[in-house]
């Protein structure tokens, strides 16, 4: 029996990488899985490799921020396999570019394909669950696996069309989480570090032997909020690599300053935060740097 028999999923941008080894995973537990990618031989792949292990796979190419693709989606998890339970969102593309430099079609298609890409899925699967829960009176089994990044954590500097659409993703994540809560959903989102196409240049080649930055390490997280110890997860977000998976805390308020007369004046203000806004030279405080020493399997142990 594995975890996920009779359960079906669907996993974006699995033609390779961490969605063909997430989709591969979530077959291997059991469950029916319908894979989206752009039209290609890579997506055919994948579905077939999952076949021939005993799985059973279907492929909706298309352009994953397409609306009638979202619905399409739905739609053949409904039709071939009965239902959907589980929406694996992780589709992605790079444009990197310092922000003084970026096109405007630089930004615009990093935006629409993670967060729309994100969006448009989620929309038809939550309908979908929302219709299926009231039908039923009682919530729906749904899970929802986002893909951020650190590169929201931190603030990406080469790459802020990509950490916006990752920021964004985390906020949808919550959003859905709390909206669809009474529905069934379970929204999370988790930030991989694996070595793939998208970061083959930055982590160089593969080393002899098991690959410890593999995407095949990142996938049972996903299959495990995908599964029923997923029933008691929702809005948390993970990051994942090699042997590590973190849970990461909220933001927290660091100071709350109260005006003395019920209201702020500028000259006020100058003097209240001055003390806390004191280094020189200044730097972005809203970074969360705790996940960078867990990176010593992918770049190398720190210096
Ligand atoms: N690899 C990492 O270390 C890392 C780190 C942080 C986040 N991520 C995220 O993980 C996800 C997967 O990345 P990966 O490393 O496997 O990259 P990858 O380039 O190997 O795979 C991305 C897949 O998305 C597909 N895709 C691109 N645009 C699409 C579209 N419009 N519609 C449908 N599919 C589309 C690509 O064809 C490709 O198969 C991405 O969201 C990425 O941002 C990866």
């Amino acid at each position: 029996m594995g975890s996920l028999d009779g359960r079906v999923a669907i996993v974006t941008g699995a033609g390779q990488g961490l969605g063909a080894a997430e989709a591969r995973a979530l077959a291997a537990a059991g469950a029916r899985v319908v894979l989206n990618d752009l039209p290609g031989p890579a997506l055919d792949a994948v579905v077939e490799r999952i076949r021939a292990a005993g799985g059973e796979a279907a492929a909706c190419p298309g352009d994953v921020a397409d609306w009638a693709g979202g619905e399409a989606l739905v739609t053949t998890a409904v039709e071939r396999f009965g239902g959907l339970d589980i929406l694996v969102n992780n589709a992605g593309v790079l444009r990197d570019r310092m922000v003084f430099s970026m096109s405007e079609q630089e930004w615009d298609t990093v935006i629409r394909v993670h967060l729309r890409g994100h969006f448009v899925t989620t929309r038809f699967a939550t309908a979908y669950w929302r219709d299926r829960s009231k039908a039923d009176g009682r919530p729906a089994y749904a899970r929802i696996v986002n893909t951020a990044s650190e590169a929201f954590l931190l603030g990406s500097a080469g790459q802020p069309n990509y950490a916006a659409a990752k920021g964004g993703i985390v906020s949808l994540t919550l959003a859905t989480a709390r909206g669809c809560a009474r529905y069934g959903v379970r929204a999370n989102a988790i930030c991989p570090r694996a070595r793939t196409a998208m970061t083959g240049d930055l982590m160089g080649p593969a080393p002899d032997g098991p690959d410890p930055m593999a995407p095949e390490r990142v996938a049972p997280l996903v299959v495990h909020l995908a599964g029923p110890a997923g029933e008691r997860i929702t809005g948390e977000v993970f990051v994942v690599h090699s042997d590590v998976v973190a849970v990461l805390g909220p933001p927290t308020v660091r100071a709350a300053f109260h005006a003395a007369t019920g209201h702020w004046t500028a000259a006020e203000l100058d003097a209240a935060l001055g003390t806390l806004f004191a280094e020189e030279p200044p730097r972005p405080g809203f970074v969360c740097e705790e996940t960078l020493p867990l990176a010593a399997a992918t770049f190398g142990e720190p210096s």
